[in-house]
């Protein structure tokens, strides 16, 4: 299902979906495809496909697969004096004969390590905002830490801090402490990923702050590689998995708008979708001014244009 369109005077691939005959896919998740290269390498392409609500909706953004993978490698890099990494290439060129024949999945796919992802979900928070800010809510604390009473939605906190979460197969994350978190990998790996997972989002959200962005929060996972190292695997502080909002418009005691899928939230809202699939299409002023929050994140982030 690749659609191309004519977009600022040249083609656009919108890719919604991939079948491609000659790897095995893996999985896919509502966003990415991911396809096995060999016993130690992955490709992960990232479509155009947005969700909302957790829902994938039929319209794709123009271009989306392409920003998303052009800002977690840069992230990659970004963050490597931090922690290793399994961005093996992100050059389309370099990419065995198997994936450069398909010229589609140019720009928007990443060959990385084969690593023993950990069954964790590694969440850092700054701000109190959506699972976090209900737990407060009903419990004054969000995954073990004692938070001040009387902070209100979307505060900045104290100090950042770490939530981990499990990884669900289907439906929604479930919080959980450290403690819960060492009876699923071990003690020593949870002070590990913890470490690594505060100074990653401490880096990464300085940065992105003196840019006009704050990262509220982000998702990150890791795993092993065939050394024994910790590696940082998935996707990384994309707006795909973290909450970005606009500096310049942020306030406490609301839900600040996401920086990057507001236009269609609130367009899904305006016409009353009752958040069960099938999502209904979108219109194409609310997929341009979409995409043109995704580039602006991906130029803002980077000082690059794509
Ligand atoms: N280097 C890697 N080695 C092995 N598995 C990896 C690596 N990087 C990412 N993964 C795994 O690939 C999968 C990516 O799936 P993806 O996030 O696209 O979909 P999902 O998690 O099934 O659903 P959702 O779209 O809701 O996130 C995750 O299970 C992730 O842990
Ligand atoms: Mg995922």
């Amino acid at each position: 299902m690749i659609n191309p369109v004519i977009l600022h005077h040249r083609y656009i691939m919108l890719v919604t979906r991939t079948d491609i005959d000659n790897i095995k896919l893996v999985n896919r998740g509502k966003v990415r495809d991911i396809y096995e290269i060999d016993e130690r390498h992955l490709l992960i392409v990232a479509t155009d496909r947005i969700s909302a609500f957790d829902c994938v909706l039929p319209t794709p953004i123009p271009r989306k697969g392409e920003i998303l993978t052009a800002i977690s490698a840069f992230w990659f890099r970004f963050l490597e004096d931090i922690t290793a990494h399994h961005l093996v290439t992100d050059n389309f060129d370099e990419m065995p004969d198997s994936v450069r024949m398909h010229e589609y999945l140019r720009g928007r796919s990443m060959i990385v390590k084969r690593a023993k992802v950990f069954p964790v979900e590694c969440v850092v928070r700054g701000y109190l905002a959506g699972s976090g800010w209900k737990d407060y809510l009903s419990t004054n604390s969000v995954c073990g830490h004692k938070l001040p009473p009387g902070l209100r939605e979307s505060e900045k906190l104290s100090e950042p801090i770490f939530t981990p979460a499990t990884k669900s197969q289907k439906g929604h994350d479930e919080n959980i402490t450290e403690e819960e978190m060492a009876e699923i990998v071990g003690r020593n790996i949870t002070e590990k990923l913890k470490s690594l997972s505060l100074q990653i989002y401490q880096k990464a959200s300085d940065y992105a702050l003196k840019r006009g962005i704050i990262i509220a929060d982000t998702k990150l996972e890791f795993g092993i590689d065939e050394s024994g190292q910790i590696i940082l695997v998935d996707e990384v502080l994309t707006p795909d998995s973290s909450r970005f909002w606009a500096a310049k418009d942020y306030k406490t005691g609301i839900s600040p708008a996401s920086f990057d899928k507001q236009f269609v939230r609130d367009y899904l809202e305006s016409i009353g979708w009752n958040k069960k699939p099938p999502a209904p299409e979108l219109p194409p002023k609310i997929v341009q001014a979409t995409q043109k929050r995704y580039l602006q994140a991906y130029e803002t982030l980077t000082g690059r244009k794509l």
